[in-house]
């Protein structure tokens, strides 16, 4: 376990065993269509890659980076850094993200995919911290759902570190600094 955390929330073993179910679950559920998985950069990385593996249909891949964290505290706005590079109307979109943790990234995700006219838009993230939402966002597809705590490791940082971590874990209070 890396020096820094207190303790390892998710083993490797299991976020693998949960994203192959999920990568069936995926599978079947767009059987005989072409899926587009929207990857919401830069937490989705290590989930999104291992989740394709494990998709069997037709996929297309796009990214879209958008900001609203800047250390543990979410500013609450949202705004697009970097922008799809396809043209979804018309398609079966998969958001895939992290965490839905106070649910409002992934409001606004829904709202702009939304108004590009997809053929189905649906959500499925790693983690989901449902004690934090703020918003309602009805997500279809989810690895695990987490108690209140701050985790990283599996593509999630804490100031852009840990994202390299095969597993998810907790940070020691020492580490998180308080401004
Ligand atoms: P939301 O808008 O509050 O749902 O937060 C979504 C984004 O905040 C996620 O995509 C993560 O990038 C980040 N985030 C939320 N909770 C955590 C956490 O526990 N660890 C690391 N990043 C987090
Ligand atoms: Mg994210």
């Amino acid at each position: 376990m890396h020096k820094d955390l207190q303790e390892v929330l998710i083993s490797e073993d299991k976020l693998q065993a949960r994203i192959k179910q999920l990568g069936l679950e995926i599978s079947s559920s767009y059987k005989g269509r072409c899926l587009t998985l929207v990857g919401v950069l830069k937490g989705c990385v290590l989930f999104l890659s291992d989740l394709l593996k494990n998709i069997s249909i037709d996929t297309n891949v796009d990214f879209i980076m958008l900001s609203s964290y800047s250390g543990k505290q979410s500013t609450g706005v949202v705004r697009t850094i970097l922008d799809l590079k396809q043209n979804i109307e018309g398609r079966d979109v998969l958001i895939v993200e992290d965490i839905v943790d106070s649910g409002l990234t992934m409001s606004y995700m829904l709202k702009n995919m939304t108004t590009r006219g997809p053929r189905s838009l649906e959500i499925c993230t790693m983690l989901d911290k449902p004690s934090c939402r703020r918003v309602k966002v009805p997500i279809k597809y989810s690895g695990f759902v987490i108690p209140n705590k701050f985790v990283v490791g599996y593509g999630l940082d804490y100031n852009e570190l840990y994202r390299n971590l095969p597993y998810i874990g907790v940070l020691k209070k020492s580490v998180i600094k308080v401004d």
